[in-house]
């Protein structure tokens, strides 16, 4: 027989493995673990609660505005009444259409539609933004939807018009 088959038979082994386990203070290691397990997990849940908090006022007060670059989209006399323009805010992959309404306002707004994000175009004759791709429309002057399949909001730039330029200042989800 080998020494180690001997040395697992052996009555002094079992003894040894007997002590062990009569030291092993259950109950203790129980309520331990149970503490530590409560504690961590009140510890992510304030955490959590903490993180999550502006985000839920925002969606509460139903805006939801992403600091962006300040950048100038165009000259003020750049665009005559009625008329349109596309640019990129706030990163060169997200276009956006700039319009100059018949009331003489400028309103911008990122033009993925939000249906399937085909583009979406100012149409000067019925003073609408148009995704031709399943006939969606939106109100140029809030972004809303107002026919066709998208139901919620075009992104909305944030704009500032000033010694003769509009900037893009900002962006604004709305919810809702
Ligand atoms: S993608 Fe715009 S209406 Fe469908």
């Amino acid at each position: 027989m080998s020494e180690d088959k001997k040395n697992k038979n052996h009555p002094d082994n079992d003894q040894d493995m007997m002590k062990l386990v009569d030291n092993l203070n259950r109950k203790e290691d129980v309520n331990l673990n149970r503490r530590a397990f409560l504690k961590a997990s009140f510890g992510t849940t304030v955490a959590l609660g903490l993180a999550t908090t502006p985000f839920g006022v925002m969606s509460a007060i139903g805006n939801d505005k992403e600091d962006a670059e300040r950048i100038e989209i165009a000259t003020a006399d750049e665009l005559a009444v009625g008329e349109a323009k596309n640019f990129n805010y706030p990163t060169e992959d997200e276009p956006a259409v700039l319009v100059r309404t018949p009331d003489d306002q400028y309103v911008a707004y990122n033009n993925k539609c939000t249906h399937l994000q085909c583009p979406v175009f100012y149409e000067h004759k019925d003073n609408v933004l148009l995704c031709p791709c399943h006939k969606g429309y939106f109100d140029v002057n809030s972004g809303h939807p107002i026919a066709g399949p998208p139901q919620r909001e075009l992104p909305k730039i944030l704009l500032e018009v000033k010694d003769g330029k509009v900037f893009a200042v900002g962006r604004e989800y709305r919810h809702g």
